[in-house]
């Protein structure tokens, strides 16, 4: 597997499959993989000639106050995860290179990313869209695969490579569960036995949220409901926890075609966030 560690490196990978011909499939991870990344590299591989998967944990998305330090850093372990599904290469940018002394640029997708996690962590989505960019254009793959356990992330994305016209396919992959439906999460390995009990309850109050709010019960009272459970469950605080119009994330209307039942909550200091959509449901 080639380890690519610089822009120079990266195209000049990129060009010499392009000038065979070959299609390409982008993985932007923050390392620490887990077989939710694994399972995005498998399909993207499934989808392109290539794969490449990134390796960069983007500062510019933490603030100060949150576990950018702290961050699980397996960088050996990633890579031999990469290479047990036959990727052919893997991309490490160094901050160095990714942020130069004096780099000014930061991008902003407004509406989608305001409402939900844009109200939990302002700074977060700057982070992302900017990161995003920025790798989707040294690479210019034919798509990019993101998980959907980062629901909002994915329509930031979306609307971020729709706007700026880039010339790349984004595909939402669903979320890779434990044996009991806990999603899978670089940020689990901060979780002690006892509050893994109480995490994947997480999965299970939102789908029963989802069912009440798609049956005779009012969506506020669905959501009250799933606010109370998630205490009940030993969630020490709620961010959030609500049903959404699954495409623009403001409450269900009468224009809503589909839902989406969302949660983000802290147990201790680990905040895990999660979601359901009506398929899971029905
Ligand atoms: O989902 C993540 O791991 C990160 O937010 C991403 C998309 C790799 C950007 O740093």
């Amino acid at each position: 597997m080639d380890i690519l560690y610089t822009l120079t490196d990266l195209r000049a990978y990129v060009r010499a499959h392009r000038q065979a011909g070959k299609t390409i499939a982008f993985v932007p991870t923050m390392g620490a993989l887990h077989d939710g990344h694994v399972t995005l590299v498998r399909e993207g591989l499934k989808r392109a000639d290539i794969c490449i998967p990134y390796i960069f944990l983007n500062p510019k998305q933490f603030a100060p106050t949150e576990d950018l330090a702290s961050y699980p850093k397996t960088l050996d372990a990633d890579l031999d995860k990469i290479r047990a599904v036959r990727a052919s290469a893997v991309y490490v940018p160094s901050a160095a290179n990714i942020y130069p002394e004096g780099f000014a640029t930061s991008i902003t997708v407004s509406g989608i990313s305001e409402p939900l996690e844009g109200l939990c962590r302002p700074h977060f989505f700057q982070g992302v869209a900017t990161i995003v960019a920025k790798m989707l254009i040294q690479c210019l793959p034919d798509i990019a695969l993101f998980g959907e356990k980062d629901y909002q992330q994915l329509l930031v994305i979306k609307k971020l490579v729709a706007d700026m016209d880039l010339p790349v396919t984004i595909l939402g992959i669903p979320t890779v569960r434990d044996s009991r439906g806990l999603a899978l999460s670089s940020r689990n390995v901060y979780l002690s036995a006892p509050e893994r009990e109480i995490a994947v309850q997480m999965n299970v109050i939102l789908k029963e949220m989802m069912k009440k709010s798609l049956g005779s019960v009012r969506i506020e009272e669905a959501e009250a409901w799933g606010l109370d459970a998630l205490t009940n469950a030993g969630f020490d605080r709620v961010d959030y926890c609500v049903v959404r119009d699954a495409q623009t994330l403001h409450p269900v209307s009468p224009d809503t075609q589909t839902r989406r039942a969302l949660a983000a909550a802290w147990i201790g200091t680990t905040r895990l966030i999660d979601n359901r959509g009506e398929h899971d449901v029905t």
